[in-house]
């Protein structure tokens, strides 16, 4: 049966892995309240649409950090992509690539960061897990930078490993056949069976949890690519991200994977927007499956989304062909989005396109901001 949404590979994925890996790509931690509310929470904006506007032609361009993108959706980094399929990251850095957006790469890949390069041209973002070994994270920086990688997006959130009691029931490991490739020729690219989550352990042993705003300063000592602060949900960390040089602020609570009980990103992003007063960008990701969801972030002020969960889920379903398109479906999604709403370019795209559940409690809010 032809797929006509990003979801429906979800099912898939399901039935085509084994159920250790599908649990890791699928879980959030504990309650698992946080991964249910990023859907739940974009379900209960809605919108206020213009009409009778010429919408004949609509550009969904946009630059992120001066890079030219199709549109304003882009690939979160998610780990283990062989586990999915076997061409793994070489496939989605393809799609991507193909579909002229960004590729973020996971610090935990199962190919490594020249593997991902030699694929072609493609403008990809290297993400950073700081380990305890300094030397480990500066050698692995230079290397992203060396092979073309544009910017970091430096992992705020997973000072530990959140719980997610599927991986500790599955004692998740990494198939024997696959290793952490960019840690290989370090030593560090095996992850032990343990009594636990292997990964959990892996990060025990490894993630340095003293991480601070301090390092954020540091990373900029020891490479020229911007850095983006991933993992952002307040006003306070907006503020010290600003401080901190940072180049760009990603709003995430990580796939609802670290703490349970934060808010929905969605439900976090006006909160960081404000306070980033223009300053720099803020992106956003967490539960963006559908074109609408894609408008509701930009209307809220996010400069663009990356995906995470159906990247993978279309990754093992179908390999490069299925991530280009979850790519492309969303855009079509988000155009029709657009011109329902009478928007032609994202500057069109604002507050008033949207309906808050605050907005609804108090309506003079909006009539005060027409
Ligand atoms: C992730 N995420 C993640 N983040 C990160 O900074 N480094 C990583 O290695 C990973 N790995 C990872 C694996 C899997 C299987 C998932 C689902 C997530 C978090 C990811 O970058 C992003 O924040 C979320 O996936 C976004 O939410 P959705 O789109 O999955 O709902």
């Amino acid at each position: 049966m032809e797929i006509t949404n990003v979801m429906e590979y979800e099912a898939i994925a399901k039935q085509k892995l084994p159920k250790m890996a599908f649990d890791y790509y699928a879980s959030g931690a504990e309650d698992q309240w946080t991964l249910k509310e990023n859907r739940e929470a974009f379900s209960r904006i809605l919108f206020r649409p213009r009409i009778l506007i010429d919408v004949s032609r609509i550009d969904m361009t946009t630059t992120v950090l001066g890079f030219k993108i199709s549109m304003p959706i882009m690939v979160a980094p998610t780990a283990f992509q062989k586990m999915a399929h076997p061409e793994g990251e070489y496939a989605t850095a393809r799609a991507a690539s193909a579909a002229g957006t960004i590729m973020t790469l996971s610090s935990w890949a199962t190919s490594s960061v020249e593997e991902v390069a030699s694929t072609g041209p493609g403008i990809r973002f290297f993400q950073l897990y700081v380990y305890k070994d300094r030397n480990v994270v500066a050698q692995l920086v230079r290397r992203a930078e060396r092979a073309g990688f544009k910017a970091i997006a430096l992992t705020v959130d997973t000072p530990r490993l959140g719980r997610r009691e599927s991986d500790i029931k599955n004692r998740f490991v990494l198939p024997p056949h696959l290793t952490l490739k960019n840690f290989e020729g370090l030593d560090l690219g095996k992850m032990d069976m343990s009594n636990d989550s292997g990964l959990a352990s892996y990060v025990a042993g490894q993630i340095d949890r003293t991480l601070s705003w301090k390092d954020v300063k540091w990373l900029q000592t020891i490479t020229s690519m911007p850095i983006l602060v991933k993992g952002v949900l307040t006003a306070e960390d907006t503020h010290l991200a600003v401080q901190a040089g940072a180049a760009g602020i990603i709003v995430s609570n990580h796939g609802a994977r670290q703490l349970d009980y934060v808010p929905a990103t969605i439900s976090a992003l006006e909160e960081v927007v404000k306070a980033a007063r223009g300053r720099l960008p803020v992106f956003l990701d967490g539960g963006v499956r559908r074109g609408t969801d894609v408008f509701k972030a930009l209307a809220l002020g996010a400069s663009g989304i990356f995906i995470g969960r159906p990247v993978v889920y279309s990754l093992a379903a179908e390999g490069e062909r299925g991530v280009r398109k979850v790519l492309q479906m969303l855009r079509d999604e988000f155009e029709l989005t657009m011109a329902l709403s009478g928007c032609t370019s994202l500057k069109d795209i604002n507050r008033n396109h949207i309906l808050t559940e605050a907005d609804r409690l108090n309506p003079s809010s909006i009539t005060a901001r027409l």
